[in-house]
């Protein structure tokens, strides 16, 4: 029998309300709903291969063997795909991002959502968006986002049913940039799935969910009327709370750095003197400085000369994720 194999791209995304905590862990059904923005430029690559010539699944990440613990994640998210295919070869799984992984640049979203694509053309399921959308949450809560361009919101649900993300407008709606100041490119000692788990551990956890729809609300009217200082405010406010979390749960998860803290305070200053610029962190010390179309250019000039800032990333609003040809594939995993 002759080999399966498809490759895929897909981006990452960045949260403007975010996702902490799950009512469901194995299921990563979530404590709350979330909104992103699909980050054009910022990509991840990924083939997969079924071949029965297999001992057991195979995956390189960034060129080089994963360890044991992301080939067991990769290996229980090809399952959903195996069962539901009939399907029981072993895969080779290739993957290779242009970022950093591990900095709280969300690579397991584009990951997963390149996975969940490349993984499931590969052995013969033509699933819709939304089925896409449900697989990739089961790889990683945020993947679910990635399966669309533009805006998106994941509505929580209450099961996997009903648990999936739907494009608020597409990556024309409005030219945004993150600015992604990178202060570190150290992997982070709690990855986010560890930290969801601390979530309910924080009393300040239930007080930030019972919230959340206001928020998603403010969120979804300011992306609608292209409203910069109303996005600002509603996504740093949703970022300073998913942090009050992080920084009260049993055991507490610091994330910020001296250097993360000056860029805040920088942005804010800048704000207040008329530049269209606000913050969100995810779980890492790296900070994302959304940028309105027309203070973008001077937000990455003062990011770029602040001190403790290795570099800054740029990408505006993305597309959704495609399959890739044999030669388009084979030239990204190179
Ligand atoms: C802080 O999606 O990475 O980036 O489902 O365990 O893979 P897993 O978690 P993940 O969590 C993302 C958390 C966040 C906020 C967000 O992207 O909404």
């Amino acid at each position: 029998m002759e080999p399966h194999d498809a490759a895929a791209e897909a981006h990452p995304n960045i949260a403007l309300v975010k996702y902490w905590g799950n009512r469901d862990d194995s299921l990563r059904i979530p404590s709350n709903g979330s909104i992103s923005m699909t980050l054009a430029g910022l990509r991840t690559v990924t083939r997969v291969r079924f071949d029965p010539n297999l001992a057991r699944d195979r995956l390189k990440i960034d060129r080089r063997a994963a360890g044991p613990a992301e080939l067991a994640r990769a290996t229980s998210f090809l399952d959903h795909i195996r069962i539901r295919a009939g399907l029981e070869w072993p895969a080779e799984i290739e993957s290779v991002s242009n970022f950093p992984a591990g900095s709280g640049l969300a690579s397991s979203a584009s990951a997963f959502a390149a996975l969940a694509v490349a993984g499931s053309a590969a052995a013969g399921l033509e699933l819709s968006d939304q089925e896409l959308s449900r697989l990739a949450r089961r790889g990683s809560g945020s993947a679910c986002r990635s399966l669309f361009g533009g805006f998106v919101e994941w509505l929580p649900g209450t099961g996997d049913d009903d648990s999936y993300a739907e494009p608020i407008s597409g990556p024309d709606h409005w030219a945004l940039v993150d600015l992604v100041a990178v202060v570190t490119t150290a992997a982070k000692d709690v990855g986010s799935s560890d930290g969801h788990r601390l979530a309910p551990t924080s009393p300040i956890q239930a007080a930030r969910v019972a919230d959340t729809s206001r928020r998603l609300e403010a969120c979804r009217q300011a992306i609608r009327a292209r409203d910069f200082a109303r996005l600002a405010e509603v996504v740093e406010e949703d970022s300073h709370l998913m942090h009050a979390v992080m920084q009260t749960s049993s055991p507490p998860l610091f994330y910020w750095s001296a250097d993360s803290v000056r860029v805040m305070h920088q942005v804010r200053t800048w704000r207040q003197a008329g530049l269209a610029t606000c913050y969100t962190l995810d779980a890492g010390a790296n900070v994302h400085c959304l940028a309105g179309p027309d203070s973008a250019d001077e937000v990455a000039r003062r990011l770029e000369n602040l001190p403790g800032v290795q570099q800054v990333l740029r990408a505006g609003v993305g597309d959704g994720p495609r399959l890739l040809d044999h030669a388009e594939a084979a030239s990204a995993l190179l």
